[in-house]
């Protein structure tokens, strides 16, 4: 089993090699297909059909190698999601318009020949697309739009700032309505309670309609926050018809929640300033939050944002000497990744790490290394990592038990070791953790399953099940915790 692992990784690694093809193929039938319309390019026509039907099997065995790449892990599980699917439909879109193109040159339809059309359109879409969220994966989100001139930002409609709540520079001379309530309102709500989408004959964006109401009356009974409409909705269960924002939309936050109750409670005032108000220890504690422009950072992105002092440069250097790779998380930080490979004795150099600089390192990769379960009580020293990958390693349940307090730990990878339920079910108390990669150990998906339910953050990956079918087909299915 660990080599049908290793070898699915072998070859899902050709995935950005390979993807050039269908770029080439789709895009190159896509050209021929309208130049060759012309009369002087007649010649090109048979083409057509053939480069497309390379560019659609390309793309079917991109993708296929993607899916296996994909259990590598280390990704950002949403950006994934989407290139994924994208990549998906392009393989879908690809074959379609083949197929009608072939269908299309037997008898001429009209419709045939409008569903090519379409087919053809919805295929670069998703090319683009699939091509542009890949790129996100490796190269971070904004690796396009970084030095991107202003006036163009604002063309393509990019943010100059980070959205949601401005900070609020000082809370108490802040205006509760106009500040804070409708900036909420704004976000949440609005998208569907406008002047041109009265969603139940309401609109909520200008006061004077907030005051107005829907069709069945007031909103808000000033003075009464579980008397009023708005408020009595909100707390519907999710599933209810009734129950806002309706079902699949971005719900409000316990703290978004806590502040309209605040304002109705206070007598919903219009021009009141939160000095003028009473406030409780709750709703001081959430307006402290709006004061401060961090406050939806995740506790790993403050902790790395916040920085480190930096580890002594001699004992990094004698370290390094030994073999092990150190190398600065980015440029101007002190945070460090640390690597050490097979040929070396980790556990030992474990130890030596963790005596001489602790704190600074925060990614830490043993994988494939001989490092035993005592060396992960050093690895528990360092009590600022973030990820770990210590895949096809021989530890067992005993190494989880060293590390089960690494209050930052976010990635954790140890697929391939002799790691069961017992071992990551002890890591129940790693409120960071967010993805844990356990295909070939012996977790089984009740336990993943188990500790996905301890920890709502996380994403365990099983991996993904081989079954040979018969001699033709191999089945390649992602395993979930169910
Ligand atoms: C995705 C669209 C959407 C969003 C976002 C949304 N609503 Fe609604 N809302 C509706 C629809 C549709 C109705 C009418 C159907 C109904 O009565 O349940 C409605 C009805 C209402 C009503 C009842 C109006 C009346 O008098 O019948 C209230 C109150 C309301 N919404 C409040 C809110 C609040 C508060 C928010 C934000 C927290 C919000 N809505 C966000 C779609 C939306």
């Amino acid at each position: 089993m660990d080599q049908s692992a290793d070898f699915i990784i072998f070859l899902g690694r050709f995935h950005p090699l390979f993807l050039h093809l269908p770029i080439g193929f789709l895009v190159l039938g896509f050209i021929l297909e309208f130049v060759s319309r012309k009369e002087k390019y007649r010649s090109l026509r048979p083409a057509v059909g053939f480069t497309l039907f390379l560019g659609a099997v390309s793309a079917l065995i991109t993708a296929i190698l993607g899916l296996m790449l994909a259990t590598d892990g280390g990704y950002s599980e949403d950006l994934l999601a989407i290139h994924q699917w994208l990549g998906i439909g392009l393989v879908v879109f690809a074959f379609g318009a083949w197929f009608i193109y072939t269908r299309k040159e037997k008898k001429q339809d009209p419709k045939l020949e409008k569903a090519y059309v379409g087919l053809l359109s919805l295929m670069m879409v998703f090319l683009g697309g699939a091509g542009h969220y890949g790129g996100s994966l490796t190269h971070g989100t904004t690796y396009l739009t970084q030095y991107m001139p202003d006036g163009m930002r604002a063309l393509a409609g990019l943010p100059q700032q980070q959205r949601g709540f401005k900070p609020i520079e000082n809370i108490e001379e802040a205006v509760v309505f106009e500040d804070i309530v409708h900036p909420i309102l704004e976000m949440r709500c609005n998208s569907c309670h406008n002047a041109s989408k009265k969603k139940g004959e309401l609109q909520m964006h200008t006061v004077d309609y907030l005051k107005k109401g829907g069709e069945s009356g007031p909103v808000f009974v000033a003075g009464q926050p579980l008397d009023s409409e708005m408020i009595k909705r909100i707390h519907l269960p999710e599933s209810d018809d009734d129950h806002m924002p309706p079902k699949g939309k971005t719900q409000l936050t316990p703290g978004q929640v806590a502040l309209l109750e605040w304002w109705i409670a206070e007598g919903a005032p219009f021009d009141k300033k939160v000095a003028e108000l009473k406030t409780n220890s709750e709703i001081d504690d959430i307006l402290l939050t709006l004061a401060d422009p961090d406050a939806n950072k995740t506790e790993v992105e403050l902790l790395l944002a916040e920085g480190v002092e930096e580890a002594d440069p001699e004992k990094v250097k004698e370290i390094k000497s030994k073999g092990v790779m150190i190398k600065p998380l980015s440029n101007n930080e002190n945070w460090l990744q640390v690597t050490l490979n097979k040929s070396l004795p980790v556990d030992e150099l474990l130890a030596e790490i963790a005596e001489a600089f602790p704190n600074q390192v925060t990614w830490l990769d043993i994988k494939d290394s001989p490092v035993t379960d005592e060396g992960f009580a050093s690895v528990a020293k360092m009590t600022n990592l973030t990820r770990l990958r210590a895949e096809k390693t021989s530890i067992t349940d005993k190494a989880m038990g060293h590390i089960k307090e690494l209050p930052y730990l976010e990635f954790l990878n140890i697929y391939g070791t002799k790691v069961g339920d017992e071992g990551v079910l002890a890591l129940g108390d790693l409120g960071n953790l967010r993805s844990l990669y356990v295909w070939d150990s012996r977790v089984t998906k009740q336990g993943a399953k188990q500790l996905e339910e301890k920890l709502n953050k996380l994403e365990v990956n099983l991996g993904f099940e081989v079954t040979v079918v018969d001699s033709l087909t191999v089945q390649v299915v992602p395993v979930k915790g169910e």
